[in-house]
């Protein structure tokens, strides 16, 4: 490893305390001058360190660079996040991760982009992803489960990504089925899971789930029409997310609500987030833009609906919304 990588693996481990140039040389071996130039070359590559002349040097709590050993320094799993490749900027993070899998990069392997200039969301929509003010990644899974267990990453996610944004946030997390994550009543997250099938089709072979967080846009970054749908954490709570820290919770969290899947036990959080159950709302089934009430959340994270006639149908995928009166 190189001096610059150890040392920000160091200034991460000792959480926000300067560290003296001495200390630094000791425990890297080498001398003050080649430290304070690593530090320098860190500022170079954007990291931001603080540097204070009796006390030595710490990473700021503003530093916005991502870097695997800023992620790692949090990580508390068994396989997720064991590899992580950072790219400052790349198509997709999802696009990128599918070639990796089928290349047969092993389970757990996370894409994390600074940007992307062809972010794809659901229903093949584009994912706007300008640099530096969101968190854009993808997971490697292999799951051994079976392919109905695997439609339900896509909602095991949306609980797992809410907790760990709550966590950092100490703010309440709503989602709306299926996929979408909102803090007070607008969204900051969508997730798009992408799967590869076995030979036998009742197998995955590899899914890719890719997660997208607003983080630090402001109100005029989001297009016309989305601004009235979308915001950031930070315009919703002032606060300015450490994305490094974000990422490896949302790893954490994440590796426990998939090895726990099959139990289907997260449904009850599920069902306790989601927002469009007791509302009346807009759905789209096969093309058709219909009006129905919407009943709750099924065991296998589908959306029951009530039509007008009094029909009972379970939404397994599609889009719904809200349905807003206009005075
Ligand atoms: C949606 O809201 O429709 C889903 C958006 C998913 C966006 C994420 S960002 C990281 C990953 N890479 C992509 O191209 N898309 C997902």
């Amino acid at each position: 490893m190189n001096v610059k990588e150890t040392l920000l693996g160091t200034l991460a481990e000792s959480g926000g305390e300067y560290i003296s140039g001495a200390m630094l040389a000791e425990k890297l071996g080498v001398s003050r001058n080649a430290i304070w130039k690593a530090v320098k070359s860190l500022e170079t590559e954007g990291f931001s360190i603080e540097a204070m002349t009796s006390k030595g040097y710490r990473l700021s709590a503003e530093n916005n660079r991502l870097a695997e050993k800023l992620i790692q320094v949090y990580l508390k799993t068994e396989s997720f996040g064991k590899q992580i490749i950072i790219y400052d900027e790349i198509n997709s993070t999802n696009t990128c991760a599918k070639e990796m899998a089928s290349a047969g990069i092993s389970a757990g392997t996370v894409i994390v982009a600074d940007t992307q200039n062809a972010g794809k969301g659901r229903l093949g929509r584009n994912f706007v992803s300008p640099k530096g003010k969101g968190l854009y990644m993808s997971i490697i899974l292999r799951p051994s489960f079976d392919i109905n267990t695997a439609s339900l990453i896509t909602s095991a996610t949306a609980c797992a990504v809410a907790d760990a944004i709550e966590k950092l946030c100490n703010h309440d997390v709503r989602i709306k089925w299926v996929n979408d994550l909102y803090m007070n009543g607008r969204k900051i997250c969508g997730i798009l899971t992408e799967a590869s099938l076995g030979m036998e089709m009742h197998s995955v072979d590899y899914a890719v789930v890719g997660i997208g967080i607003n983080i630090r846009n402001s109100e005029g970054s989001f297009s016309r029409d989305l601004r009235v749908s979308a915001t950031s954490i930070e315009e919703e709570t002032g606060m300015k997310i450490d994305r490094n820290r974000l990422c490896a919770e949302v790893l954490n969290s994440l590796e426990k609500y998939i090895s726990d899947i099959e139990s289907r036990s997260y449904i009850r959080e599920y069902r306790n987030r989601e927002i469009l159950t007791g509302n009346t709302i807009t759905a789209n089934i096969e093309g058709n833009t219909i009006i129905a009430f919407a009943e709750g959340i099924d065991d296998n994270a589908n959306l029951i609906i009530k039509l007008p006639d009094g029909t009972i149908k379970h939404l397994s995928s599609g889009e719904a919304n809200l349905c807003r009166v206009i005075d």
